[in-house]
C-alpha cells in the first residue's frame, strides 16, 4: 500500500518535472523569438572584433586610428544596431565595407561587443 502510494507519487513527480521542463522550454523559445532585437553573441563578436577591427579600433575599442570613433567613451554607439549593421557593411569613409566579408549575423554579434566596451 506504502509502496504504492510512493509509485504513484513518483509518477505524478517525474511527469510535473517533465512537464515543467517543457514549460520553460517553451518560455524561453518565446522568449528569445519575442524579443524586439536579436541580440548578437558577445563572445562571438570579440573574436570578430580581434580579427577585423583590432588594427584600426584599437584593444577595448581605444582607436588606433586618429578618425576612428572611440568606443570606449561610446562614440558612434548611439545609434540603433541597425544602422550600426549598415555602416559596418558598407563601410565609411576610410573605413572599408565588411559586405561580403561578414554576415550580417555576425556583424550584430561585433555590434553587441562594441556595447561592452562603453
Ligand atoms: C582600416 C581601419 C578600420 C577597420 C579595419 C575598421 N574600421 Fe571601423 N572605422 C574606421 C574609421 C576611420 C572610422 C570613422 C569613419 C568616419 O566617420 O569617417 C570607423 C568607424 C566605425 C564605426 C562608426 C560608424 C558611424 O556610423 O559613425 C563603427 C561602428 C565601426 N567603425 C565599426 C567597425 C567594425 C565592427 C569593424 C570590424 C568589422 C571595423 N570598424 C573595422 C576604421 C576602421
Amino acid at each position: 500500500m506504502a509502496t504504492q502510494r510512493r509509485q504513484k507519487h513518483g509518477n505524478f513527480t517525474s511527469n510535473n518535472t517533465d512537464l515543467g521542463r517543457w514549460c520553460s522550454f517553451g518560455t524561453l523559445m518565446i522568449a528569445l523569438w519575442a524579443s524586439p532585437v536579436h541580440s548578437g553573441d558577445i563572445i562571438a563578436g570579440k573574436q570578430l572584433y580581434q580579427t577585423h577591427c583590432e588594427g584600426c579600433h584599437g584593444t577595448q575599442g581605444r582607436p588606433f586610428m586618429p578618425n576612428a570613433p572611440d568606443f570606449s567613451r561610446g562614440e558612434a554607439l548611439m545609434q540603433s544596431d541597425t544602422t550600426l549593421l549598415a555602416s559596418i557593411s558598407a563601410g565609411k569613409n576610410a573605413m572599408p565595407g565588411f559586405r561580403g566579408i561578414l554576415k550580417d549575423d555576425q556583424i550584430i554579434d561585433l555590434v553587441s561587443y562594441l556595447r561592452t566596451l562603453f
